[in-house]
């Protein structure tokens, strides 16, 4: 049994935050924004919450389905940013929607969560205990930058994605592979709040997301094509067969060095990082959702999906649509 993906969706705030608005509040420019990193504009959560962006997404994946939310047998929220840390936003999500009957649950793998939580509910179908998921990934970044810090606050943006995934005879995901290396885990980093019971003298200020970037990027230009032909081969494909390549929006540098290591044209890299900069567990959905809502995604095509970023974590999936 396969698990293909049979309907998606996606939901970005309504706020949409240029470089040029950018570098009137830190110094920074378009220039160096664009020429390092591609991004030009990213959405920042205002009024909106996770919880409401990823409902509007999984509403609109469901729809494309044509699965109502009672069907639904299984959540699976990948996320670092939820809007609570109790329920988790699986929960909140599973309330919102009205999909009484599914367990919920919540997976933070960072920018690999998507791939994790796909590969997740994969292993639930494969094992027969259930047939129909609903899987999401997003963030709300913003609240966990330090607006002073112009190295990183620059990259990140904010919204949601979501797939709902059936099983299926024909179609689906082929091959996956996972990895991870706590030993790496300080190069992109954000302490969550520290202990604070009496007999603890924490005096330390609010934590904000740490990355080195350089160390980042050298991480994922080194793993992310070997993650992606592993899991081609464990398909059984070859590179040349895949028709497209939806990789974790993080740095246009990265997909391009991605694609000349693999010797594959950037024809085959769609890339939507230039609108939305890096949305973490939602860049992979959001970017899967906007090519499929374009009629990019033909019947039996063959797509790899792949995450990479904190933990350090990886992960590429590979399926016919
Ligand atoms: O989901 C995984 C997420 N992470 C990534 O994918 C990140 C991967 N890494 C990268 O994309 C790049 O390392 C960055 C885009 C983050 C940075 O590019 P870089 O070429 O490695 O720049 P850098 O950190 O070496 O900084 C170069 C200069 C520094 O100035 P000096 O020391 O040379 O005078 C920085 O202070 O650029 C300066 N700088 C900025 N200037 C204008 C850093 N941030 C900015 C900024 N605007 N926003």
């Amino acid at each position: 049994m396969k698990s293909r993906i049979c309907g998606t969706g996606s939901a970005l705030p309504g706020k949409e935050v240029t470089n040029d608005d950018l570098s009137k509040v830190l110094e920074t420019s378009d220039e160096w924004i664009k020429s390092r990193t591609g991004i030009c504009s990213r959405h920042l959560a205002v009024e909106e919450t996770l919880t409401e962006l990823t409902a509007e997404a999984a509403e609109k994946a469901l729809q494309q389905a044509g699965i109502r939310p009672e069907e639904l047998e299984l959540i699976i929220s990948a996320t670092l940013s939820a809007d609570k840390i109790l329920p988790s936003l699986s929960c909140e999500l599973q309330r919102e929607l009205g999909a009484v009957n599914a367990a919920a649950f919540d997976i933070n793998a960072a920018c690999s969560g998507f791939l994790f939580a796909l590969q997740t509910a994969d292993a639930y179908i494969k094992s027969g205990q259930y047939q129909k998921i609903l899987v999401t990934g997003g963030e709300i970044l913003s609240k966990l930058m330090d607006w002073n810090d112009r190295s990183t606050c620059v990259l990140f943006g904010d919204g949601a994605g979501a797939v709902v995934v059936k099983a299926d005879e024909t179609d689906g995901i082929l091959g996956s592979i996972q990895g991870s290396d706590g030993a790496r885990g300080d190069v992109l980093s954000c302490e969550n709040r520290r202990n604070n019971n009496p007999y603890t003298a924490n005096e330390k200020a609010l934590s904000y997301v740490y990355m080195n970037g350089q160390e980042v990027y050298k991480f994922a230009v080194r793993t992310v094509p070997k993650a992606i032909c592993a899991a081609v081969e464990k398909a059984g494909f070859q590179i040349e067969e895949i028709d497209l390549f939806l990789i974790h929006q993080a740095n246009i540098r990265i997909i391009e060095a991605v694609s000349k290591r693999l010797g594959v044209s950037m024809d085959k890299f769609p890339t939507n990082l230039q609108k939305c900069g890096n949305i973490s567990a939602g860049s992979v959905p959001i970017l899967l959702d906007y090519v499929n809502r374009k009629g990019m995604l033909h019947k039996g095509d063959k797509i790899v999906l792949a995450g990479f970023g904190a933990g350090l974590s990886w992960g590429a999936s590979v399926l016919t649509w």
